[in-house]
């Protein structure tokens, strides 16, 4: 579905370069939930944002069911960004002016779908993710939770190969976080979504599939779930301690 190969950006920022990424190499499976982990400027967003087509990696693949993405050119890009990825943000990225519904209708009509099977699928996705009371209500009339469980579904209207969110539960509380999380996991469940997830957040981490951790721009470890969501997160934590012990406090 997703796959990564000897991925590498540099910074150049002030006459200065820094590696961001050095050797980036991984993939996920269709339906699978993978976090990526890792130290504060580990490389995690610049990693996100090479795999959005939001900034150019130096050299390596970004492989999209097959396709290079780094090597095609711009209206392509823009084809498989409207299409094959969905995206969600720790800042929401609502937009303001229109409603819940209207905000999850706006990437269909963007792809140019007919209104009945545009309503179809906004009323089964508004289903799902609980938010089918507020649909009349505008973005700053629900809570944070609220906002990016309509994000996700906004996401996940166009049908994307991959949704890819970055620290989506990081303005969230706790109780918030998890109705979050739960929406992936329904998204994943019920919808088929594979989703690629940058976090601090080890909580939220624990209900994925897979921990990539990343330190210095490199994959240093994978931990693969097969416990319950409890246990794996003291496995997480553990390892994270490991990697920086003042980032991971729990
Ligand atoms: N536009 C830029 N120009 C120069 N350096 C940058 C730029 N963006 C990021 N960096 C540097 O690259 C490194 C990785 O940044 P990145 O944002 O990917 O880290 P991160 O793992 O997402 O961190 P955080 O957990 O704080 O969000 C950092 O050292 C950062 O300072
Ligand atoms: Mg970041």
């Amino acid at each position: 579905m997703l796959e990564v190969r000897g991925l590498k950006k540099t910074y150049v920022s002030k006459g200065s370069e820094y590696i961001a990424l050095r050797d980036v190499d991984l993939k996920v499976k269709k339906g699978e939930f993978v976090a990526v982990m890792g130290p504060s400027g580990s490389g995690k967003t610049t990693l996100l944002n090479c795999i959005s087509g939001f900034i150019h990696a130096d050299s390596g693949k970004i492989l999209l069911d097959g396709v290079n993405i780094l090597n095609i050119n711009e209206d392509m890009l823009a084809d498989v960004r409207q299409n094959k990825l969905g995206f969600v943000f720790q800042d929401y990225m609502l937009v303001n002016g229109l409603t819940v519904l209207e905000n999850i209708f706006l990437p269909q009509i963007i792809a140019g779908k007919g209104l009945k099977g545009m309503e179809k699928i906004t009323e089964n996705l508004m289903q799902n993710f609980g938010i089918e009371t507020i649909k009349n209500k505008y973005p700053s009339e629900i809570s944070g939770g609220q906002k990016q469980r309509v994000a996700i579904a906004r996401a996940l209207a166009n049908k994307p190969l991959v949704l890819l969110a970055d620290e989506p539960t990081g303005n969230l509380d706790s109780k918030s976080s998890l109705a979050v999380i739960e929406a992936f996991m329904d998204a994943k469940k019920n919808f088929g979504a594979t989703v690629f997830m940058v976090t601090h957040d080890a909580f939220a981490a624990s209900h994925c599939d897979r921990v990539i951790a990343l330190a210095d721009g490199q994959i240093v470890n994978e931990l693969v779930r097969n416990t319950s969501s409890r246990e794996f997160l003291n496995d997480i934590l553990t390892f994270m301690k490991g990697i920086n012990s003042d980032v991971y406090d729990a």
